[in-house]
């Protein structure tokens, strides 16, 4: 496992795998590593001859200071932790090192950017897109791996690979869970041990939503969702959206014949959480 700063080693020593003929699978992450970060890596590492995975907090996708100041760091313990995963290359650049200039790209995303986490946080996928497409043309992976957990990101993801015309598979992963139901997250340790506990209700919902499908219908599914989750005192939905997987349009009867999934922002305190549940 060797672990390179520097943009232009990591490709220089990418080419030589290129050379080689070795296939290479790519993890784009943000570091505080928990096993949703480590399945991916696992995923990479039992599809492809080398895994990279990248640990860079990337300042343009934050649209707010403060959670950029407080977003977890802890460099030492995610190398333990990938360590045991035996990947072939970390890629932990520095901010000047990925924006040497101000990257000023503006992708257009249309409606994908629009609803839930882009019209929530805007900016957010927008940056997104810079850093990823500037780590895929570093690192040129023929596979790259996301999480389900962030739903949207992996359609925005998708679409850019497409409007740029990049050789990239995209393969999203199963969302990873703690015992009690809630999805691992860099940012749950951010929570107060109160508001950690209470924070399951989020999952335990999403879990009953899927049960109660069949007696409601997609509006009042979505209106008992918010009351459920809003009944308790620490947590307070942004939105809960039921859409398509791949334009993100909402649902509005159970009978459409596409994948549905529901997908929740929830604030806890200050720390905004999200989950999604395909029906
Ligand atoms: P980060 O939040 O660190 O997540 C890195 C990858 O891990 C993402 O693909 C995310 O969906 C996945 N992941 C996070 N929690 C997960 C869980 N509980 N189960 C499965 N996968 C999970 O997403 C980002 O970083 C950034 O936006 C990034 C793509 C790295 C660009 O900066």
């Amino acid at each position: 496992m060797e672990i390179v700063k520097l943009v232009a080693e990591t490709k220089s020593k990418i080419s030589k795998f290129i050379e080689e003929g070795k296939s290479i699978g790519f993890v784009p992450t943000m570091g505080a590593l928990h096993d949703g970060h480590l399945s991916l890596t696992a995923e990479s590492v039992k599809k492809n001859d080398i895994t990279i995975v990248s640990v860079f907090v990337n300042p343009t996708q934050f649209n707010n200071p403060n959670d950029l100041k407080t977003y977890p760091r802890c460099i030492e313990q995610d190398l333990e932790k990938l360590s045991k995963y035996n990947p072939d290359l970390i890629f932990i650049p520095e901010v000047e090192e990925m924006y040497p200039e101000p990257d000023t790209r503006v992708f257009d995303f249309g409606h994908l950017d629009n609803v839930m986490e882009g019209k929530n946080r805007p900016g957010h996928f927008n940056g997104v897109a810079q850093v990823v497409s500037k780590l895929f043309d570093i690192v040129t992976p023929h596979n790259a791996y996301f999480g389900q957990k962030d739903f949207q990101q992996v359609a925005v993801i998708k679409q850019m690979v497409k409007d740029l015309k990049l050789n990239v598979n995209v393969v999203p992963c199963p969302i990873i869970r703690e015992e009690d139901g809630l999805a691992m997250s860099s940012r749950n340790l951010l929570l107060t041990e109160v508001q950690r506990k209470n924070a399951s209700k989020i999952s335990e919902t999403l879990f009953k939503a899927c049960n109660l499908a069949a007696d409601l219908s997609v509006n009042e599914l979505k209106a008992w969702v918010v009351d459920e989750i809003n009944k308790n005192p620490y947590l307070s939905v942004e939105y809960f959206e039921i859409v398509d997987d791949t334009y993100l349009q909402p649902i509005n009867s159970w009978e459409e014949n596409k994948v549905k999934v529901g997908c929740i922002t929830v604030q806890v305190g200050k720390i905004r959480l999200i989950d999604n549940i395909t029906f």
